[in-house]
């Protein structure tokens, strides 16, 4: 008998695209096979977010149109967040599911498919503070990096947030889990590792923080890059800053969510940082790394959000100069404390709108002005994967730049050394520099041009 296949599709953040991966080395583990679509296959799971209204809409839409890919047998199922969020109510929204399985229950899924396989209806919600799925051999799909969950679940229930609530307390791997899964990830032919965690910086198995694992990641052999998100601010220690500094394999770049630039609206978020401390991180973190390039994540329209205090974000995203920004018109989510606010003080819709769209063109514009001094620098690149359009190979910077290059004699792995030679005002197109082999361990490349604005 053909073994039954499994085709999965995830939404949302890197966590997710890490869960899927278990998710497939389980199943593949009790005899599933994976296709590349849903096309007929024995069971379609979709593994989603649910971390704004839009997510979930989405989601909503798509299980509709994955309806018509069904084949009599299929089991449909839901995982991640949302299923966490509405557990059996989905059951009752989208009756073609069958399947209901949130992030700390996947260790049952072979299981629970063989239920839904037989017919029933079946939900699976219940949180595991042990869960970290160590047993389990993810099938990766990035053949260039791997994503490591270092942490689950997350502590700080800032008051817009729904993860809390659909991922539960935070929870930390083992350094020696992490590490043997580092090197195994060596063993598979990769050489960067991007460790997950909703706060990933307040990591700790008890014994070891941060710092220790940058450290204890660093030293097994063969892995060249290392990059984490995403953390919060008020985890940066001291210690964290320096082993970032120290081990040459961390890159250049944090993904450090700001959300807002104003101290009232971070009040009210529940940020437990201020402008100034959040500036404060900053200035430690360039001070200890001067290449050190940041993006970030912002919501706009937070309830009780006034012009002024949407100002004071935009003065921060000039002061600081990102290299990106994700973002976001606030988005209420059930049970979070910011739906319990004054609904007076909502924002409405329009007005959010155009704090939304002057963000971006604010971030842009900043971008763009540093991007072009970067023209005719040298930054050592790891090629990842063939561009979406064209002919062209997509690579990238430590500080994590993206840069499309010409495919002749380069291939997927590589690292080498190339100029920037255009920009769109994001990403970049460059050349290979011939003669310049890339070293064995690359430290910062000197940027001719000037390091951005603090
Ligand atoms: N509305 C809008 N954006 C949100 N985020 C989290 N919750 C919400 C919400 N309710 C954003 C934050 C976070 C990113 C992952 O998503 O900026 O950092
Ligand atoms: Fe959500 Fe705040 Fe936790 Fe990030 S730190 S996952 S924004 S509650």
């Amino acid at each position: 008998m053909s073994r039954p296949t499994v085709y999965i599709e995830t939404y949302g953040c890197q966590m997710n695209v890490s869960d899927s991966e278990l998710m497939y080395g389980s199943l593949a583990a009790h005899g599933y096979e994976a296709v590349d679509g849903p096309e007929g296959a024995d069971v379609i799971l979709v593994n989603t977010c649910a971390i704004r209204d839009h997510a979930e809409q989405r989601v909503i839409g798509r299980l509709g149109e994955l309806r018509r890919h069904m084949k009599k047998g299929t089991v449909m199922g839901v995982a991640g967040c949302m299923a966490q969020r509405l557990g059996p109510t989905l059951l009752e929204k989208a009756r073609h599911v069958s399947l209901v399985v949130g992030p700390d229950a996947y260790r049952a899924l072979p299981q629970l498919l063989e239920g839904a396989r037989q017919g029933e209806r079946v939900t699976a919600t219940s949180f595991d503070l042990e869960e970290h799925y160590e047993d389990f051999a993810p099938r990766r799909f990035d053949r260039v990096k791997a994503w490591i969950p270092v942490q689950r679940g997350c502590d700080y229930r800032c008051t817009y947030c729904i993860v809390p609530y659909t991922r539960g307390a935070e929870r930390s791997r083992r350094l020696d889990d992490v590490v043997r899964e580092v090197e195994q990830v060596v063993r598979d032919g990769m050489s960067e590792v991007v460790l997950l965690g909703q706060t990933v910086n307040s990591y700790s198995d008890g014994t070891h923080d941060f710092a220790a694992l940058l450290r204890a990641v660093g030293s097994v052999d063969g892995i060249r890059r290392i990059r984490f998100t995403s953390p919060h601010p008020n985890d940066f220690s001291d210690a964290v800053i320096a082993a970032m500094a120290e081990v040459p394999q961390v890159c250049e770049h944090v993904h450090l969510p700001m959300q807002s630039g104003s101290d009232r609206v971070l009040k009210r978020m529940l940020r437990r940082y201020t402008r100034e401390g959040y500036r404060d991180c900053v200035a430690r973190l360039r001070a200890a790394i001067p290449t050190l390039n940041l993006t970030t994540d912002i919501i706009v329209g937070f309830p009780g959000e006034t012009d002024e205090d949407f100002e004071e974000t935009v003065s921060l995203v000039q002061e600081l100069g990102y290299e990106d920004a994700y973002t976001f018109k606030f988005s209420p989510r059930d049970g979070t404390p910011a739906t319990r606010m004054d609904p007076a003080t909502f924002v409405p819709d329009d007005v959010a709108s155009a704090r939304l769209e002057r963000l971006i063109a604010v971030v842009r514009a900043g971008a763009r002005e540093r991007n072009l001094r970067l023209l005719g620098t040298r930054h050592e690149v790891l090629v990842e994967k063939a561009a979406r359009r064209g002919e062209m190979l997509q690579a990238r910077t430590r500080d994590f730049k993206t840069v499309m290059l010409p495919p002749d004699g380069l291939a997927i792995g590589d690292y080498r050394i190339v100029e920037l030679t255009g920009t769109t005002g994001s990403t970049f197109t460059g050349v290979v520099v011939p003669d310049a082999a890339p070293r064995r361990l690359a430290l910062p490349m000197a940027a001719t041009a000037a390091a951005p604005a603090c």
